[in-house]
């Protein structure tokens, strides 16, 4: 029996190595340091499997290399905005991701922003921290209450649904939502969500705007200058999508200028850098990319890499196949 090589480019919990290491010529990234263009490149030259994450750029020039190898490219996590995938298919390379299982966890982390920015939670924690709390008194940090309020979902697919339950029936808002290609009525009704014509529309009404559209083409800044003037002043962002759905400078002059009231944020453009204007702002909630990060999901999502080599390997389409 053939024993496959594959490569992983960051550490993974340590049940699916361990899982990982009983089928396969397993190559880890001991140090877990991001790998260089080159070493993706040897690894590409070098394995049967590349399994990436979603901070490793594969792009045409990589996929372009000489020798490649590698005949799937199974990547781990949901979001592959950071594979070519026109390249990979002109190179008769398979590509797979991993939905599903970080669906719950990243719309926790969703509502985790949403309710850290309307309750001040990261600002009354450095407060805390800081030794500057003298007590209580009735207009200390007010916040911004949650039920009753119009939560606007930028996408409706699998996270943006299960955030509208939770918002909806866990926190008693109103849910609305823009999608271009919205899911079936069924699941719609039952989160309780309500439909926009416009985007513009779900700005103007929304006290809290949260996105959920995947990254690409089209959705590139999709919030910009034009947009954030539509938002009421009093009404937050939540992003824990892909940070270039946001226009950063743009997020930062409404900031700047009051045009909306905060935001919370689990994802920038160029991550790990985040602009120095955006961690100057108290009413800005900031956290490191964390949405799927629970043991429990990190582990499902390397179960569905194994799953997607595992049939790939038998000769068969992998189920969660993006090119
Ligand atoms: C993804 O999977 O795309 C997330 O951004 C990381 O879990």
């Amino acid at each position: 029996m053939t024993t496959y090589k594959i490569t992983l480019t960051r550490r993974w919990p340590e049940a699916v190595e361990v899982g990982l290491r009983a089928s396969y010529n397993l190559e880890l990234n001991e140090t877990d340091e991001p790998m260089t263009r080159e070493q993706l490149a040897a690894a590409l030259v070098q394995s049967d499997a590349l399994c990436p994450t979603v901070s490793d750029r594969i792009d045409a020039e990589l996929l372009g290399g000489a020798d490649i190898q590698a005949r799937i490219i199974a990547s781990y996590g949901v979001g592959f905005d950071h594979i070519d995938l026109t390249a990979a298919k002109e190179r008769g390379i398979v590509v797979t991701n991993t939905p599903e299982v970080l669906t719950d966890c990243t719309a926790d982390l969703a509502m985790t922003l949403l309710l850290g920015i309307a309750r001040r939670a990261g600002e009354g924690e450095r407060h805390v921290r800081a030794r500057a709390w003298v007590g209580w008194r009735p207009t200390h940090m007010m916040g911004t209450k949650i039920t009753g309020k119009t939560l606007g979902l930028v996408g409706l697919g699998r996270i943006g649904l299960a955030v509208a339950k939770r918002a909806h029936f866990g926190f008693g808002m109103r849910v609305i939502y823009f999608d271009p290609a919205p899911p079936p009525a069924q699941a719609v009704d039952a989160v309780g969500a309500q439909a926009c014509d416009s985007l513009e529309l779900l700005l103007e009404e929304a006290d809290f705007v949260s996105l959920h559209c995947p990254s690409n083409e089209a959705t590139h800044h999709l919030m910009n200058a034009q947009r954030f003037e539509l938002m009421r002043d009093s009404a937050f962002l939540i992003n824990t999508s892909r940070g270039n759905v946001v226009d950063a400078a743009a997020l930062v002059d409404a900031l700047r200028n009051k045009q909306i009231a905060g935001a919370g944020l689990d994802v920038y453009e160029g991550e790990p850098a985040v602009p120095d204007a955006l961690i100057s702002f108290e009413n800005v909630m900031l956290l490191p990319h964390l949405g799927s990060a629970t043991l429990e999901t990190r582990i499902a999502m390397g179960m569905r890499v194994a799953e997607n080599l595992e049939a790939f390997f038998a000769g068969n389409d992998p189920q969660d196949r993006v090119a």
